[in-house]
């Protein structure tokens, strides 16, 4: 096999490289995609959530590096992945977070068959590895729960919308610097 001449001796499995890859695509195309629905949000007016989701695209893409590394460190190929099919427009604020809680609930369930596959063949060192993304999913579906409840909590109506888009940013603790 090709990738052995490079590296002649490695712990993580060809059927593990893969999935790690396929988890790279996924982070990555979340990170795109929250960068189009930021967009959306600036552009329609709603800066704080334009704010939170330019914040949110550079985390995700900070998953895809951190799992990149990881596999060439451990002696696999990270594939850059081919992003497309990117959604530009949305029909309201609502849809946008509805997707995103959607998304993450994904998300947790790639992370979670990952795992339980590294549990099968003890690869205890990816499973550790993967340890810090069940964590963080735990708290971005959180996050992306409250978003949604907020529509139903202030509703949409009048200043509804306006308030709900003030009280996204606060979810995060009003941390909306991301330039
Ligand atoms: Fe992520
Ligand atoms: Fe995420």
């Amino acid at each position: 096999m090709e990738r052995q001449q490079v590296t002649a001796k490695r712990s993580l499995t060809k059927a593990t490289e893969d999935l790690l890859n396929r988890q790279i695509m996924m982070e990555g195309s979340s990170s795109a995609s929250y960068l189009s629905m930021a967009s959306w949000c600036e552009m329609t007016g709603y800066e704080n959530s334009a704010k939170f989701l330019y914040l949110h695209s550079d985390e995700e893409r900070q998953h895809m590096l951190k799992i990149f590394h990881y596999v060439n460190e451990a002696g696999g190929h990270s594939i850059q992945p081919e992003i497309k099919d990117i959604k530009h427009h949305y029909s309201s604020l609502r849809e946008v977070f509805e997707t995103i809680l959607d998304h993450e609930i994904a998300v947790t369930n790639s992370i979670n068959e990952i795992v339980n596959h590294c549990y099968e063949i003890k690869d205890f060192t990816t499973m550790n590895f993967l340890n810090w993304f069940v964590e963080e999913q735990r708290e971005e579906e959180t996050l992306a729960r409250r978003a949604v409840e907020l529509f139903d909590l202030i509703g949409e109506d009048g200043v509804g919308l306006w308030t709900i888009d003030k009280e996204i940013l606060n979810l995060i603790g009003g941390e909306g610097d991301a330039e």
